[in-house]
């Protein structure tokens, strides 16, 4: 089997910033393993609003990526990373297995947040978000700064 430098893709941005888009398209273009805490949440019936389970849900998924780079794969964690130290935090553990790591930000203006996630409320099965809940996200999430940016790879697409 051929053998590559791991590397682990953080999707950074809020609800409908196009994270599940992009994780998707790196699947088709760089063989990578996408990791999805919503859909893992969803699938084991579990509500995307529990804070409790969502984070027994990332630690899960955060062992099964580090078992992943260390077999090779590129690991695409779409978890949204609001929080700085969350990034800090998956950035040096995934340096320190050998991997690359790559933060891909997705900035969108908050009018076009709400464009896209009320035409995804409207998709038969989605989880509906209100444009209030959507603010509440914004007024939690921290972007990174051209110096974070910085301390992470270059992409590979
Ligand atoms: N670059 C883009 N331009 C316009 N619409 C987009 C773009 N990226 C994603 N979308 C659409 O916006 C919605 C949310 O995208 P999605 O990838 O599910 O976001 P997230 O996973 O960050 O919540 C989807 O309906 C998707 O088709
Ligand atoms: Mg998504």
């Amino acid at each position: 089997m051929a053998h590559r430098q791991p590397r682990l893709v953080l999707l950074c941005g809020l609800p409908g910033a196009g994270k599940t888009t992009v994780a998707k398209r790196l699947v088709q273009e760089l063989s990578a393993v996408r990791l999805c805490p919503d859909e893992w949440l969803a699938g084991l019936g579990l509500d995307l609003f529990d804070d409790e389970a969502r984070e027994r849900v990332e630690r899960c998924l955060w062992q099964h990526a580090q078992a992943l780079l260390a077999s090779g794969a590129v690991v695409v964690l779409e978890n949204g990373f609001w929080e700085r130290t969350e990034r800090d935090e998956k950035r040096l553990q995934a340096r320190a297995v050998g991997a690359a790591v790559e933060l891909c930000y997705l900035p969108v203006p908050m009018e076009e947040l709400e464009r896209r996630i009320a035409l995804r409320n409207n998709e038969p099965g989605s989880v509906v978000l209100t444009a209030e809940l959507l603010r509440n996200c914004q007024n939690q999430f921290e972007p990174p700064t051209q110096a974070e940016l910085d301390l992470f790879d270059a992409p590979l697409l």
